[in-house]
């Protein structure tokens, strides 16, 4: 801060420089609102990894959410059609993702010693019980009741995954648009219990394997670019149990899961299958 800004007298400042004085708040401030977002990292231990632990934490909830709202807004282009802006915001997602593996850096070498200094006062906290990230994997497909239990005690909350839970994925935006473009979709894919996670079709994987055949265009890149949201989720996946199996190996989750080999079978899981398996039939 310069001596006339501490003084309190006005501050002159040439054309080419930023603009120093401001009455209130700097409106830097009233957009990020940087104040609110520092005062919410509040440790419980005064373990300095633990800081880090904390801060990625919440910016990859935060990335969750954004992740969710550009998921959404394709799925949402994708029924009116307009598959340009489709794919546009599915590119984005997939930037998303990558920004949120590279937000594993500072805590993905943890070692057991490291992070038994402040696991125990985490208690049963555990990124399982996050709303956000539930609500991506319901867009993503991957739907279940169960696991809106953790949410019963936060109505809103617990509304808008229910309304999640209740709508079309991403993917059954798209194959419902295949369909509309003249694509065997069966109508028994299109008509689906939407609260149940997404079942493979073999004439699903016929029509993602006549697109692929015969380059139809917008359609595979909609397809490569759902390939990409999935293939970037799972890379999530595997760094998020890569990171656990070095901080505690096999030892139980602090959310009551078994832990390691919980993550693995839910890592082995391939979104949008079809895309995956009609590679063998082109
Ligand atoms: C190295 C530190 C971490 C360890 C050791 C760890 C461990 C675990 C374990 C064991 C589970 C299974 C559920 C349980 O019993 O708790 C889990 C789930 C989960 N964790 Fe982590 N975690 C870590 C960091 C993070 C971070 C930074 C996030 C970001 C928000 C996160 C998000 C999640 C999510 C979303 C689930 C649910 C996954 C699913 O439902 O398939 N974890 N974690």
């Amino acid at each position: 801060m310069t001596a006339e800004a501490l003084s309190g007298c006005p501050v002159l400042h040439s054309a080419d420089e930023p603009r120093l004085d401001f009455g209130g708040t700097t409106p830097y401030e009233d957009y990020v609102h940087a104040a609110t977002l520092h005062d919410l990292q509040r440790p419980v231990t005064d373990e300095p990894l633990e800081r880090s632990f904390l801060v990625v934490t919440q910016v990859m909830e935060l990335y969750f959410g954004l992740l969710a709202f550009d998921l959404k807004y394709a799925r949402d282009r994708l029924a009116e059609d307009d598959v340009r802006s489709a794919t546009a915001a599915l590119r984005r997602c997939v930037l998303h993702v990558k920004a949120l593996r590279a937000a594993w850096l500072p805590i993905a070498r943890m070692t057991p010693r490291e992070f038994n200094a402040f696991r125990d006062a985490l208690g049963e906290g555990s990124g399982f019980q996050s709303a956000a990230y539930r609500h991506v994997e319901f867009l993503l497909g991957e739907k279940s009741a169960s696991m809106l239990v953790p949410h019963r005690s936060v109505p809103a909350q617990h509304a808008e995954l229910a309304r999640a839970l209740a709508e079309p994925g991403v993917y059954d935006a798209a194959l419902a648009l295949l369909a509309r473009r003249g694509h065997g979709v069966p109508d028994d894919v299109l008509n689906r219990d939407l609260t149940r996670p997404y079942t493979p079709s073999p004439a699903v994987e016929e029509v993602w394997a006549k697109i692929y055949a015969t380059d139809d265009g917008e359609p595979v890149r909609l397809g490569e670019a759902l390939t990409d949201v999935a293939e970037e989720f799972t890379g999530w996946r595997h760094d998020h149990l890569m990171a656990t199996r070095r901080a505690m190996g096999s030892k139980p989750g602090t959310g009551g899961s078994a832990g390691v080999s919980w993550l693995e079978k839910r890592a082995r899981r391939d979104l949008f299958p079809e895309l995956w398996t009609a590679r063998s039939h082109v």
